[in-house]
């Protein structure tokens, strides 16, 4: 398939069509918890480098439900923050806010005019979500439309995503393909990479319940620019067991103490015989305590480059900017070329 040029511009390290691509987005809604850091941006952050990435703040997918403005805009900018802080390398990953490529809404529009509606009556994220509100918006219908034009606008060969996501990117191969069918080939057919259930950070109020990001309630989760206080307090009121013995377990009885001795791993790096030896004969109060620390410790230049990075709202807007110039690059010719197909007249 030919790909549509792709220049090199400086900072982006994609080299002409030569990399695999990889596209994900992620929406500002809500805070990074550690169960996104060890789950997910911890990867994100180990394959830069080696293929050509993108990552993207949807802020279009958050309108389609109800948004507070002042919380969208502060969201997006925190989100940047964080990713960056986090590893994101903004020379090494195209991060940027979608809103800032106006090709997405665009092309929006145009395959959503190519989309049968059966297909998206189907998702069944939609029809969970739908469930759950008392007055559904048209956009979160067609939000897996608008994912399909994220991910086709970049000729993306990967997209790796969780697990409830995979029938979004089977629907945009589907809209892929009908379009090469009628008319010719333009987009490449993506894969999901689904990954490995390496990490499930659960809460700590709850073992039993994967640490999730809509969920407030104080004690549920750890966020990734929390204060050491903070952390401390929510470690210290993790549930635990009765049975007073600490090492790695799959026993669901077993899940609070399990999960912390992960997440003790994942911030250390140690190995699961050390840390048993490490742990042998102490408590839940020692183990907690050496929790806490491991993540302070591990969250503080997290916390710190945030500090920095939010502080400092022209300089994140910046880098902002420079990514959207990269996106723009790619995606609005891709643009071009699929109102061409369809028949447009394109603007001089
Ligand atoms: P979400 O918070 O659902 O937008 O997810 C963002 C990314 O973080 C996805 O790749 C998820 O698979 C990952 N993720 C979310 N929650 C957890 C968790 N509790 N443990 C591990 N990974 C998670
Ligand atoms: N729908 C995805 C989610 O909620 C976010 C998303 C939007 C996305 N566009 C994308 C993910 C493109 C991968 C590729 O997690």
């Amino acid at each position: 398939m030919a790909r549509s040029a792709y220049t090199t511009i400086a900072g982006v390290a994609g080299v002409a069509g030569e990399r695999a691509r990889v596209f994900s987005g992620i929406q500002p809604s809500g805070m990074l918890h550690i169960g996104n850091y060890l789950g997910a941006i911890q990867q994100w952050v180990a394959g830069q480098g080696q293929k050509t990435n993108f990552i993207c703040l949807v802020d279009l997918h958050a309108i389609t439900v109800p948004q507070e403005p002042a919380d969208l805009r502060r969201q997006t900018r925190e989100l940047a923050a964080l990713l960056i802080a986090a590893g994101i390398d903004p020379a090494q990953t195209t991060l940027f806010v979608q809103s800032h490529v106006r090709a997405h809404a665009e092309a929006c529009w145009l395959l959503t005019c190519q989309t049968p509606l059966g297909w998206l009556e189907r998702m069944t994220q939609y029809k969970a979500k739908a469930q759950r509100q008392e007055s559904v918006l048209a956009g979160l219908l067609n939000y897996p439309v608008l994912m399909a034009v994220d991910i086709l606008l970049y000729d993306t060969d990967e997209v790796p995503v969780g697990d409830d996501q995979k029938q979004h990117v089977e629907l945009t191969r589907d809209i892929a393909q009908r379009f090469n069918g009628l008319y010719g080939e333009t987009f490449v057919v993506p894969k999901p990479v689904i990954r490995e259930s390496g990490a499930r950070i659960m809460a700590l109020n709850d073992p039993t319940s994967k640490m999730s990001k809509s969920d407030f309630t104080r004690g549920h989760a750890i966020r990734v620019n929390d204060t050491p206080e903070e952390i401390r307090w929510v470690i210290k009121r993790a549930v635990t067991d009765a049975f007073g013995s600490i090492g790695f377990s799959a026993d669901p009885a077993r899940a609070g103490v399990n999960n912390l001795l992960q997440i003790y791993e994942l911030f250390t790096g140690q190995s699961r015989a050390a840390i048993e030896a490490h742990f042998a004969g102490k408590g839940y109060g020692a183990l907690k305590a050496d929790v806490a620390e491991a993540v302070i410790e591990g969250l503080r230049p997290i916390r710190e480059r945030y500090e920095r990075l939010i502080g400092d709202p022209a300089e994140l807007d910046r880098i902002l900017a420079i990514g959207a110039a990269q996106a723009r690059a790619v995606a609005d010719p891709k643009l071009r070329e699929v109102m061409e197909r369809m028949g447009f007249v394109l603007p001089a």
